[in-house]
């Protein structure tokens, strides 16, 4: 029979890798309660339409990328993005109703059929987070900022930010109009996609890799001559705060994002390029003001990012954790077993993490494996040290070994750990 292997693009991530990314995941949370973030978990399938609805018919995301089907008559997807969710819950639970603004943050697998690439899979974890109800371009700039310092203390060495406004409705249509101006005389030199996205959705024309596109927009008229004195003033306002900040950051005026909500501030931090190539985008995120209005809420300010958690575990420098386990318990015989048991589960009770060999193997074969798992003491119990009442406490960094009797062991070992550590 031919060996069962994980779907494409759906990747086992095994504990000593799992370590790098507990390191990611831990500083994230840390960040984001620093910032008065409270973490919020919504449900991985959710109703299609949402994601239609949300992130646009014409994106790549909702045109191809989604896994759907139909549960009981009822069209369902796995969230491609934690956004869309985190919206749903805001309005059903009426939570704008009870609290002007509402900071939250999230940590988990979302799924997209895109084609698998180093730090591009099917599934993969985003850290993300939302604020709503706060409009003002201050809370543009301190995202940014959090990001960096995340970043930072991750070990990603060369984040780069880009920013960039998308104004609101109104601008975009006139951009629209701009860009199939510039775009139409060079339609037989586009890829076909973008021959196709002309019509419908030119603006992604701009995020195309392929070169003939490139080539095409490199001199197209750029959104910020077409924003609103409004929205001109807010993307101001949100540099000049990031200048306030001393938070480092480059102006692109085409950059623009898969998913189409963005209204306003939309930004992009870059990093470890050498390691991620094409995939080096860490984060995307920026305003949606429209859309908890638009998916039936009252009409709520909000912006937001996310980061794929797999590409900050690429990119940073942290190094994976060494194993450690404080004791190795090892019995010698049968007849110590009960004896051995007892006594790790003493041990695990004050706080020694232990680990029992139930193998019944010889002192040897235990002894290399407690090395193996990074043990710092074994404590060997045969028959003799159970006839005694003691164990055989053996510092495995030392190699020096003891007798200690069995009703001081616990706390012997305990004074030993808080020696060493
Ligand atoms: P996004 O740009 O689609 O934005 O994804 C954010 C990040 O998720 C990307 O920068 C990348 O690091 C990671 N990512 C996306 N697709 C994949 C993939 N197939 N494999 C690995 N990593 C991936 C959003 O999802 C928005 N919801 C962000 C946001 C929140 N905007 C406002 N609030």
């Amino acid at each position: 029979m031919e060996p069962l292997r994980a779907v494409k693009g759906m990747n086992d991530v095994l504990p000593d890798e799992l370590s790098r990314w507990q390191h990611v995941e831990l500083a994230f949370a840390r960040t984001m309660r620093l910032y008065g973030f409270r973490e919020v978990r919504t449900p991985i399938v959710e109703p299609t339409s949402l994601f239609v609805r949300a992130i646009g018919e014409a994106t790549d995301v909702v045109e191809k990328e989604m896994y759907s089907f139909v549960h009981h008559d009822e069209p369902l997807t796995l969230r491609p993005e934690g956004t869309a969710g985190a919206v749903r819950a805001f309005i059903e639970h009426k939570v704008p109703q009870a609290e002007p603004v509402t900071r939250w943050y999230y940590l988990g697998p979302m799924f997209r059929a895109e084609r698998p690439q180093r730090g591009r899979y099917r599934q993969f974890w985003q850290a993300g987070a939302e604020v709503f109800g706060d409009a003002g371009p201050a809370s543009d700039a301190e995202m940014v900022d959090l990001l960096l310092r995340f970043l930072r203390e991750i070990g990603v060495p060369d984040a780069h930010v880009l920013v960039n406004s998308l104004g609101d409705a109104a601008a975009r249509v006139r951009y629209k109009a701009a860009l199939v101006d510039h775009l139409t005389p060079k339609l037989a030199g586009l890829s076909p996609s973008s021959q196709r996205r002309l019509e419908g959705n030119p603006l992604r024309i701009l995020d195309s890799k392929d070169p003939h596109d490139i080539e095409a927009v490199s001199d197209a008229p750029s959104i910020l001559e077409v924003l609103s004195p409004e929205d001109t003033a807010h993307f101001a306002a949100f540099r000049r705060h990031l200048d306030a900040l001393g938070a480092p950051y480059e102006v692109a005026p085409r950059l623009v994002r898969g998913l189409d909500y963005y209204t306003r501030t939309l930004f992009e931090i870059k990093g470890a390029t050498a390691k991620l190539g094409a995939g080096d985008t860490l984060v995307g995120g920026g305003r949606y003001d429209g859309m908890v209005g638009d998916l039936g809420g009252p009409s709520v300010p909000a912006i937001g990012f996310a980061a794929g958690v797999e590409r900050l575990v690429i990119a940073s420098e942290l190094p994976a954790s060494p194993r450690v386990i404080d004791a190795y318990v090892a019995p010698v015989g049968d007849a110590s077993t009960d004896y051995a048991l007892v006594l790790a589960r003493d041990l695990r009770a004050s706080g020694v993490a232990t680990e029992l060999d139930g193998r019944q193997a010889s002192l040897k074969a235990q002894l290399r494996r407690a090395s193996a798992v990074g043990a710092r003491f074994a404590l060997i119990a045969g028959e003799d040290e159970v006839a005694r009442g003691v164990v055989q406490l053996k510092d495995l960094s030392a190699q020096s070994q003891e007798t200690v009797a069995r009703a001081d062991v616990v706390a012997t070992l305990r004074r030993k750990l808080e020696g060493t550590s």
